[in-house]
């Protein structure tokens, strides 16, 4: 199994959006287990493993009081970093057995989304200027589950081929199947990938493009930050830019978690609801594809097919292959 490799426990994942962490604990899955997320006195989130030390009930069963989150179960309470503070049976007040603190994991807030890494961090959660930019606005879109691989998923955000096909409903054009030469380049300091330029279909007229016509011109980059986000930078000819962090993890082999992540310099007026809405659909086009095949991506190239267009991915997939090795 491919979530059982120690070396994927080492980096960042979305697996919420800060707005999901409100009066509630929160119940997430990553690489096959289980965490309760909430937000403890000091406003900072916390994420444990989503059992209680005492008799083992799912934590994300209880609830939240005054930021201390409670079991169930016999009412052991939970504040700032997971620390045990009470045990209703001892009494109000008296000592907690040491190992009735929370193993907390890892856990950062950052661009509106929860990332959690179970492991040691051996690299950052990749860095969108954008963030810290005026000129940019961010839109969050919510986290979704993709009954797929964060394989698979990966695989088809490097690739440009399936446009014509899969996203023929929003921006694909039928008639736009070549695609041209791949030059693979270090993009910048987090990101692997190609520039391109593109036609494409105007469908959503200037609410996407700031401009009228039925085709629209856009110059394009694609690239991965290992193990599973990909960033797609869009650059219309008015100047407006579009940038999408798409961001993959796996809650288990099978099925995953999807948000996406928008910055973009517009003039700020068109609802961002309005603005995701065309980036919506085409990823509930490419969710559609994905959740036909079964099983995971194989890591093997040899077990799947590759030609020039797949260069990106052959890419992604053999340096994935090298940090799981
Ligand atoms: S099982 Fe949680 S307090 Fe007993
Ligand atoms: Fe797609």
């Amino acid at each position: 199994m491919l979530i059982e490799n120690e070396a994927l426990r080492n980096y960042w994942y979305v697996v919420a959006e800060s707005t999901d962490i409100s009066d509630a604990p929160l119940a997430v899955r990553l690489l096959g287990d289980s965490y309760v997320v909430w937000r403890s006195p000091s406003g900072d989130a916390v994420a444990a493993p989503d059992r209680c030390p005492h008799r083992e009930i799912p934590l994300s069963e209880g609830t939240v009081e005054d930021g201390c989150l409670v079991c169930p179960y016999h009412g052991w309470k939970f504040a700032d970093e997971g620390r045990c503070v009470e045990v209703p049976s001892s009494g109000v007040g008296r000592p907690v057995p040491p190992a009735a603190h929370l193993p907390t994991v890892s856990m950062q807030e950052k661009y509106g989304l929860i990332w959690l890494c179970p492991g040691d961090p051996v690299a950052d959660i990749p860095l969108m200027p954008a963030e810290d930019d005026d000129a940019y606005r961010r839109i969050n879109s919510g986290v979704d589950v993709w009954n797929t691989s964060a394989t698979r998923m990966t695989d088809n955000f490097m690739d440009i081929s399936h446009f014509p096909y899969v996203h023929v409903g929003t921006f694909g054009i039928p008639d736009l199947q070549n695609v041209p030469q791949i030059n693979l380049e270090q993009l910048d300091d987090d990101y692997f990938g190609y520039a391109y330029e593109v036609e494409v279909g105007n469908s959503q007229g200037s609410t996407a493009s700031g401009q009228e016509g039925e085709i629209v011109h856009r110059r394009m980059s694609t690239g991965f930050n290992l193990p599973f986000t990909v960033r797609s930078t869009i650059q219309y000819e008015t100047g407006l830019e579009h940038l999408i962090l798409l961001c993959s993890t796996p809650r288990d082999d099978l099925t995953s978690y999807f948000t996406f992540v928008i910055w973009r310099n517009d003039d700020f007026s068109v609802p961002g609801e309005e603005i995701i809405a065309f980036d919506r659909a085409i990823g509930a086009e490419d969710k559609a594809m994905l959740e036909k095949v079964p099983g995971v991506l194989p890591l093997d190239q040899k077990a799947t097919v590759s030609v020039q267009s797949d260069k990106p991915s052959v890419e992604w997939r053999r340096r994935l292959a090298a940090l799981l090795d």
